[in-house]
């Protein structure tokens, strides 16, 4: 059995930057055999629970592939093809899916659910994104950048811009000081994350050594970064109205091709977890764009399209280190 033999993944903030990393690792290792062929299957006859009360296209898909690959089956329960939240409580459907499955994955609102899971099944549970966290992907972003660097990750730079109140400005923040990283985020001040998070960074940072940046300055924001990362301005779960505000606020901090420019790396990387507002192709941005006279949001399609782009790979990612939790948890 790993370090990590039946643990929870539920947050970044409950493992040590050592145990984190070892989770990278075995996923750059699981990849590899993957691409030789050479990938054992460890969870042979293990049953795994997919509870999605968030739509979702890649964290189910890398969760069910990687399962597979694993020789592990999976049961996928959607937003309404379950009693969950409707007829029956988290802490019932924690104590009937533990007697079932070897482990239960969760998306959905509240980190306080996805805590009270875990804390009921006696079975590891995973967090497949809430409002507040999103650490698998966090697991690929980190992946990503260290493939696409070649750097150790503490001398690696990341900025990212936009909406950094929900799961993917709290997971960045926290995740770069977990790491020693070098880590800004570039936005308006309302956008910051919250003190409490901001806090919970800076605690982490004084052992990690990571450098800390919250800031509305765009060039001083991205001056030199390795990466840069953005995420779509309003979130699964918020209402259509916000739209317009969050537009007004945040279009300064749209990733372009200047801002790729103002990092003065000619090597920069742009990451995105997807799904992206880069071009016509949703109905819901072609509406947003249309009431705007836009034809991007959070980043160009020139930038998404260019050689900077490393999405698809980070996407790929999700996969492996998926892959990572699951084989360290449950082998
Ligand atoms: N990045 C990410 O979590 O994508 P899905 O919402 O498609 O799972
Ligand atoms: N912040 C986004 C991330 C999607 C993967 C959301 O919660 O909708």
């Amino acid at each position: 059995p790993t370090a990590l033999a039946g643990r929870h993944f539920l947050k970044e903030l409950d493992f040590t930057g050592e145990e984190f990393r070892g989770l990278v690792e075995l996923a750059a290792e699981l990849k590899a055999a993957k691409k030789a062929g050479t990938e054992t299957q460890t969870l042979r006859g293990r049953n795994i629970a997919l509870i999605f009360e968030k739509t979702s296209t890649r964290t189910r898909c890398a969760f069910e592939v990687a399962a597979a690959d694993q020789g592990a089956r999976t049961t996928y329960l959607d937003p309404s093809g379950s009693q969950i939240g409707h007829k029956e409580s988290v802490k019932d459907t924690a104590r009937v899916l533990g007697r079932m499955f070897d482990a239960i994955e969760y998306r959905g609102d509240s980190q306080a659910k996805v805590e009270e899971l875990a804390a009921h099944a006696g079975v590891p549970v995973y967090n497949g994104l809430t409002d507040d966290w999103h650490p698998t992907q966090m697991l690929a972003d980190v992946l990503t950048m260290t493939e696409h660097s070649g750097k150790p990750l503490n001398e690696i730079a990341f900025a990212y811009l936009g909406d950094a109140r929900f799961n993917m400005g709290n997971s960045y923040l926290v995740t770069g000081a977990l790491l020693g990283m070098d880590v800004r985020i570039v936005a308006p001040k309302s956008y910051w994350p919250a003190q409490e998070v901001v806090d919970r960074a800076q605690e982490l940072a004084g052992p990690s050594g990571a450098r800390i940046t919250l800031t509305e300055d765009l060039a001083g924001g991205v001056a030199g970064a390795d990466f840069v990362a953005t995420d779509v301005w309003v979130s699964m779960g918020e209402p259509k109205e916000v739209w317009d505000d969050r537009i007004g606020a945040l279009a300064p901090y749209a990733v372009t091709m200047d801002v790729l420019r103002a990092t003065g790396n000619p090597d920069v990387k742009f990451l995105h977890c997807l799904p992206a507002f880069h071009d016509l192709g949703t109905k819901v941005g072609r509406e947003i764009f249309e009431r705007h006279g836009l034809t991007s949001l959070e980043v160009t399609d020139e930038v998404f399209e260019s050689a900077h782009s490393v999405v698809f790979d980070e996407a790929e990612n999700r996969l492996h280190t998926i892959k990572a939790v699951l084989v360290a948890t449950l082998a």
